[in-house]
């Protein structure tokens, strides 16, 4: 029998359990954070006596994320991913959610396809370790007077305002928010965090010019770490930039929605936020 119930601060070690076996890159301030933004849309699925599985929501609005869906892999393909996901999609429907994405591996697709879900586009996950390189002239690092300028540059270019999620990351990571600013406009912005495996660049939300200035200088300031940028494939400037700086392609997701379709502007998107947030 599988049992879904609401994630509790108690059930943290269990999801970095899951998440240190599928080999992923969340901490467990990631997993804090899931639980802080939506304290009553993550979930964990028991079978067989024992926590078996997890997933969180996140919504902004009219628009929610689903993440970390984990099984553990001994009890994979007894359908608690699904069951999982049906629970997370009737607490979306409750919250009377229109649109609904996720960035999905090539292990999960098969079930969102199942669950009305259909592909947007792909994200590429470049890793490598980070060369040297200048820091960049324009770039200023945000301080927090423009905090709210950047959350509405950031829902122009992806059509959600995300200012809940930003706004948790502002307050954890103050100093690795740097933009780039035309006569006190915002061109773009860019975010790192630390992650149980290298560090996750992104968000980096930007023009054409902003974006290549603004991921030189994060690239710069991990010199000689270990780095994860995940790149829309269809943003090629932002492709040819992480390749001719020695990354490689890890793996894929593929972007998903289930509802009405939100079009972001991926011209616009030179690293997402990892693929549990958009
Ligand atoms: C993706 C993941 C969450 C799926 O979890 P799961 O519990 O194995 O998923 P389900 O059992 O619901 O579905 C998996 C398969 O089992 C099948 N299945 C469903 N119910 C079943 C049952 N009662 N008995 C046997 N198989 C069943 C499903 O139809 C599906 O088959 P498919 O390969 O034809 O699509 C799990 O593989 C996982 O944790 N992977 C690593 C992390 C990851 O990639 N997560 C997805 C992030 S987007």
């Amino acid at each position: 029998m599988i049992k879904i119930r609401q994630m509790t601060i108690d059930d943290v070690q269990l999801g970095l359990r899951l998440t240190r076996q599928a080999g992923w890159n969340q901490t467990e301030s990631d997993i804090l954070r899931f639980l802080k933004l939506e304290p009553e849309g993550c979930f964990v699925a028991e079978h067989g006596g024992g926590a078996v599985g997890t997933t969180a929501t996140c919504v902004f609005g009219s628009l929610a994320w689903i993440a970390m869906v984990l099984v553990d892999v001994d009890v994979r393909g007894k359908g608690i991913g699904t069951e999982l996901l049906r629970y997370s999609l009737n607490y979306l429907d409750k919250r009377k959610v229109k649109t609904v994405r996720l960035d999905a591996t090539s292990a999960g697709q098969p079930i969102y396809e199942k669950l009305g879900f259909t592909p947007e586009y792909q994200l590429a996950r470049f890793e490598g370790i980070a060369p040297s390189g200048k820091r960049g002239a324009l770039i200023t690092k945000a301080a927090p007077a423009i905090y709210a300028s950047i959350i509405e540059f950031d829902e122009r270019m992806s059509g959600t305002n995300r200012g809940k999620m930003l706004s948790s990351l502002f307050e954890e990571f103050p100093d690795d928010i740097h933009v780039v600013r035309k006569e006190d406009k915002i061109e773009g912005f860019i975010m790192s965090r630390p992650g149980a495996n290298a560090i996750q660049i992104g968000p980096c939300i930007a023009t054409e010019d902003a974006g290549s200035v603004l991921l030189h200088d994060a690239l710069a300031h991990c010199t000689a770490e270990s780095v994860f940028i995940d790149i829309p494939v269809d943003n090629a400037k932002a492709v040819i930039l992480a390749e001719s700086n020695g990354l490689r392609i890890q793996r894929y997701f593929m972007r998903m929605y289930r509802g009405e379709r939100i079009r972001d502007n991926i011209k616009a998107i030179w690293s997402s936020s990892g693929p549990e947030k958009g």
